[in-house]
């Protein structure tokens, strides 16, 4: 199914963009069950064996050198308040040296003059840019497009057949999916091609799939953060009487990236989905996310104007959890640092 670029098609997708970003932000868009990190303990170490400065954060992911083993989550876009958004978050991944993953691309390919809701003119440039589509608009010529319009870096694909059913305009059409995922990787080679979910998490057969097709990465995004059958509840009545019962679908965090990791034991791994600060960044790496990953918490901080303070946070703590559990870097960090 690719998308439909009739005028009226555009103008709805910017209200429900509007919508998602106040939705989301907002109460009652979270799973009913944790991630699953919650119930993990990293180890204390009071003696850590080296000073907190001399722990080692900067990772290589999908061709960049991040300062940082932290992605902004794949958000928004199309809107003028995204363009706000989008300014705001760029400039602090940019600052704190870590990846942005831009909102679905869906809209810009419909309409290029929305570019700049996307890439402000004048916000910095992150050290990874990563467009963004939705399986269902996904065809390999629209990947590549979307990627040169956006002067990305490479491409998150993402997977949310939940949200898609749920959503009463959405389009479960999942048919053929991984070969265009497939024809996608070929297309775009050598630049990145990543597959995530939007928060429902991944079965460890799914990955195994992306892996071999060869994606660069995936996410697994993991439940136990928003939840997108919750936020189409409360974005439409009809939508909401089928939502709930969705209220603690999917995959935890934890879980996932326990079954993804031993599914592809090669392939970089993102670990996000109720990532709400550094301490769980650090739980996400020690289970074998290369990169964790924010979303909600960092829209509620970027609307708040404090993106960058609220991403330097989640730095610190992720450095102090890395030192205090014992590590040397954050690259370090396995399953041997668990309690
Ligand atoms: C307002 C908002 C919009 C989102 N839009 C997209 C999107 O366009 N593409 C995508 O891949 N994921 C999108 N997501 C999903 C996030 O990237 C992420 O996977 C999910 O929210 C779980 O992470 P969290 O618990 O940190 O919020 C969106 C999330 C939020 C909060």
């Amino acid at each position: 199914m690719t998308a439909r670029p009739d005028a009226e098609t555009t103008a709805s997708a910017g209200a429900r963009k509007a919508d998602h970003l106040r939705i989301a932000a907002g109460p009652g868009v979270l799973h009913a069950r944790g991630s699953g990190l919650e119930e993990l303990r990293l180890r204390h170490r009071a003696l850590p064996g080296r000073d907190l400065e001399d722990v080692a954060l900067e990772t290589s992911f999908a061709g960049a050198t991040l300062a940082a083993p932290l992605l902004v989550s794949a958000m928004t876009g199309g809107t003028a308040e995204a363009g706000a958004v989008n300014g705001a978050l760029a400039a602090a991944a940019a600052q704190h040296g870590v990846g942005l993953a831009l909102g679905s691309g869906r809209a810009l390919l419909d309409d290029p003059s929305l570019l700049e809701t996307y890439r402000p003119a004048g916000a910095p440039r992150p050290p990874l840019v990563l467009a963004n589509l939705g399986a269902v608009a996904l065809q390999p010529d629209r990947a590549e497009r979307l990627v040169e319009l956006l002067d990305a870096d490479g491409l998150f694909v993402h997977l949310n057949p939940v949200q898609e059913a749920v959503q009463p305009e959405g389009e479960p059409c999942f048919a053929g999916v991984l070969e265009r995922i497939a024809a996608t990787v070929q297309r775009l080679s050598p630049r990145p091609v990543l597959v995530k979910e939007v928060g429902f998490g991944m079965d460890p057969e799914d990955v195994g799939q992306l892996a071999a097709v060869g994606v660069s990465a995936v996410d697994v995004a993991g439940s136990g953060g928003t939840n997108w059958a919750l936020v189409e509840g409360r974005r439409d009545g009809r939508a909401g009487a089928v939502a709930q019962a969705f209220a603690d679908w999917g995959v935890p965090t934890a879980e996932a990236l326990r079954g993804a990791r031993a599914a592809a034991p090669g392939l970089p791994l993102v670990g996000s989905g109720g990532v709400g600060d550094g301490v769980a960044a650090a739980k996400a790496l020690a289970l074998g996310a290369d990169v964790a990953g924010l979303a909600r918490p960092l829209l509620v901080a970027a609307q708040d104007g404090r993106a960058g303070a609220a991403l330097g946070t989640v730095v610190r703590q992720l450095r102090i959890a890395v030192w205090a559990a014992g590590a040397a870097s954050a690259a370090q960090l396995g399953e041997e640092h668990l309690a």
